[in-house]
């Protein structure tokens, strides 16, 4: 993948592939760009492709402690900048959505659509935040291992054994993850605001998916989601927790393209 030399002397990784309109893609914690593999196989004609590791995920190097939403948004303007890109769509899954939200909050001029999938507006509660806290002693005590068997369950179904190639591969991503890293994420998602506020002002196209059996990120907070962003179309995702796009790629990315073709002024793909 190629590299950017981003503030504070560090590099970020990312994946650009195809010509086109530009798709900004953000990953979900804690993995890296890879799990975007499904949707870079579908969507590879009409469309330029970009995932981006967060810092300290994937080959990108490691960043700011805590890693607020605010940092990767801002690695995510710096690199859209650097490639010439003055705006594109941008789809967060999770993390990825906490930071596509700070992204439109701090450079709403680089946001084309937006697609939120199984991510939320609300801040973290009270109980929650100590969890983050909790969250991140464990990965730097316990390590990658650690922080995969506890993460699995969350992400993805355990059933039925078709989803074991899915379980097996997203732990494999979370077992490659630096626990600093981990630690950092875990903390700057604790940090984040309330966006519900900004909800009402999103005049962009959005779409928000949620997988049915989601339980980190469930169907009744992307309906509300939804409900409070002008004109936002919400798609259910059937057979899929909370990474939907990797879990049912063949939904998550029909419901995609549907959107992206009824984009405004949309005229590949
Ligand atoms: C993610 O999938 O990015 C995280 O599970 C989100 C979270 O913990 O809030």
């Amino acid at each position: 993948m190629p590299t950017l030399r981003v503030r504070e002397q560090r590099d970020l990784h990312y994946r650009d592939l195809g010509d086109g309109e530009p798709i900004l893609f953000l990953h979900a914690f804690p993995l890296h760009a890879g799990i975007w593999e499904p949707q870079f196989q579908a969507l590879s004609v009409g469309w330029r492709l970009i995932a981006l590791d967060a810092p300290g995920f994937g080959e990108s190097t490691l960043g700011p402690d805590p890693l607020t939403m605010e940092t990767i948004a801002g690695d995510a303007d710096a690199l859209l900048g650097a490639l010439g890109i003055a705006r594109a769509v941008i789809v967060g899954l999770s993390m990825g959505g906490y930071a596509a939200l700070a992204l439109f909050r701090r450079h709403p001029e680089r946001v084309r659509a937006l697609v939120l999938a199984d991510t939320r507006a609300t801040a973290d509660s009270a109980e929650g935040k100590k969890g983050r806290v909790a969250f991140a002693k464990g990965a730097l005590e316990h390590g990658p291992r650690w922080v995969a068997s506890e993460m699995l369950p969350k992400l993805v179904r355990a059933e039925p054994a078709r989803d074991r190639a899915v379980a097996t591969e997203v732990a494999r991503m979370m077992e490659q993850a630096d626990p600093r890293a981990v630690a950092a994420a875990s903390l700057g998602m604790g940090l984040r605001p309330d966006s519900t506020d900004l909800l009402a002002r999103i005049d962009r196209p959005t779409l928000v998916l949620v997988g049915e059996e989601d339980v980190v990120t469930p169907p009744a907070d992307a309906r509300r989601m939804a409900d409070a962003i002008p004109g936002a179309k919400l798609v259910e995702i059937a057979g899929a927790a909370h990474l939907s796009s990797v879990e049912n790629p063949a939904d998550f990315n029909g419901a995609l393209q549907d959107f992206l073709r009824a984009l405004p002024h949309h005229s590949v793909g």
